[in-house]
């Protein structure tokens, strides 16, 4: 296994401090916040603590892989990097640092649509699994040349994110009065968002022609619509608690989503995802894959794409430790009876994972 002998950051709590020293505190608030009360951003946390793992012992587990195949794409990990829009308030390189250190470890990279980076400039920077994900801020007309600039770009996928009708009323934002860093491009109108339909997304689907998932599904229900529109991989996501307060957390739709989507599609799944130990987590119940979003924001924050392929290499050493000492040495072998519930160990928030911080870190941020 590749190995780092002398990283600069050794675990991703170093990683965290490092980028919160990095960024203005208006920007460490973006990240990190959520919409309202900050209860399903919470709830994504608590739902994964509210697993421990049920090991078995006395395996051979010398040799353990936890390389995957995802839509197709042989992977270094169950990992993809999740979209987000405004990496450019991280480092200067944005989004094309995330899609080079994506394609350069082996996982793939999804491009926001709102990314100040180009899709040819990020595509020309990722070696590797190039997806594409589109808000709608148009009717046919303006998508169609977004689906065929990303298309000519070289992106394979198409990500269409439906959990955001309406922008997230999110009071750190608020407070600290911060201009979205989205808002201003010219031309996008965020009404095509909210009139979105699965009927008008059948219609971006067929446009697009290859491969297509959808990331933000929160229920059973619509895991069977995606699935009934011919959805290649069904994404549950609750945004990162950004959008709707008040949800789920993302562990404890996955069991639901499961079922109801009964192997006619992959399953993705994001929120509040830091550790080896809670993607494996996923994968026992179900994931095919898990999408990291806050943490390669404060890795590209942190060291730019240097950062975040340590972070790949630290989550890859952690993902395979974990499998080893549960007595698997293939993913294929995950399965729930690995874990069983328990009651979580408090608190629970974006930063709960990272047990030496500060004080002053203990309860989110303020
Ligand atoms: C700063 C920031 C920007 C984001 N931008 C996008 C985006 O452009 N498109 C999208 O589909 N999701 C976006 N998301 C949501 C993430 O892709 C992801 O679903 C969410 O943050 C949960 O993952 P996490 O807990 O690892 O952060 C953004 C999230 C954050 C924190």
């Amino acid at each position: 296994m590749e190995k780092n002998p002398a990283p600069q950051f050794a675990c991703s709590q170093q990683i965290l401090e490092t980028a919160r020293r990095n960024v203005s505190k208006t920007t460490w608030d973006y990240i990190n916040g959520a919409a309202g009360s900050e209860t399903t951003l919470r709830r994504n946390r608590y739902a994964i603590d509210s697993y421990a793992f049920l090991p078995r012992v006395l395996r051979d587990v010398s040799k353990v892989d936890a390389r995957t195949t995802l839509l197709g794409h042989e992977c270094r990990l169950p990992l993809a990097l999740a979209p987000m829009g405004s990496m450019h308030l991280m480092h200067k390189d944005g989004a094309t640092a995330s899609g080079k250190a994506a394609g350069d470890f082996g996982v793939p990279h999804i491009l926001s649509s709102v990314a100040r980076h180009s899709p040819s400039d990020v595509a020309a920077a990722n070696k590797g699994f190039k997806i594409y994900q589109l808000y709608i801020r148009g009717g046919m007309d303006w998508i169609k040349p977004k689906l065929d600039e990303a298309k000519k770009a070289g992106f394979q996928t198409l990500v269409m994110t439906v959990d955001a009708a309406n922008y997230g009323i999110r009071d750190r934002q608020l407070i600290n009065e911060f201009a979205r860093p989205s808002a201003d491009i010219v031309g996008e109108n965020r009404d095509f968002q909210a009139a979105m339909t699965w009927e008008g997304m059948a219609e971006v689907k067929r446009y697009w022609g290859g491969p297509m998932i959808l990331k933000g599904i929160a229920t059973a229900a619509d895991a069977r619509l995606a699935v009934e529109h011919g959805i290649d991989v069904v994404y549950i996501s609750n945004h990162g608690g950004r959008e709707l307060d008040h949800g789920r957390g993302t562990m404890d739709m996955l069991p639901e989503i499961v079922q109801a989507v009964a192997g006619k599609a992959e399953i993705w799944i994001d929120g509040c995802f830091v550790r080896g130990t809670d993607v494996v987590k996923a994968l026992c119940l179900g994931a095919k894959a898990v999408g990291i979003a806050r943490l390669q924001a404060w890795s590209i924050a942190a060291g730019g794409g240097a950062a975040m392929h340590q972070t790949l290499l630290n989550l890859e050493e952690e993902i395979r430790n974990c499998m080893g000492l549960i007595g698997a040495t293939s993913l294929s072998e995950l399965n729930p009876e690995y874990l069983t519930r328990v009651t979580p160990m408090g608190p629970w928030h974006e930063h709960s994972s990272y047990r030496h911080l500060g004080p002053h870190w203990q309860e989110g941020l303020r």
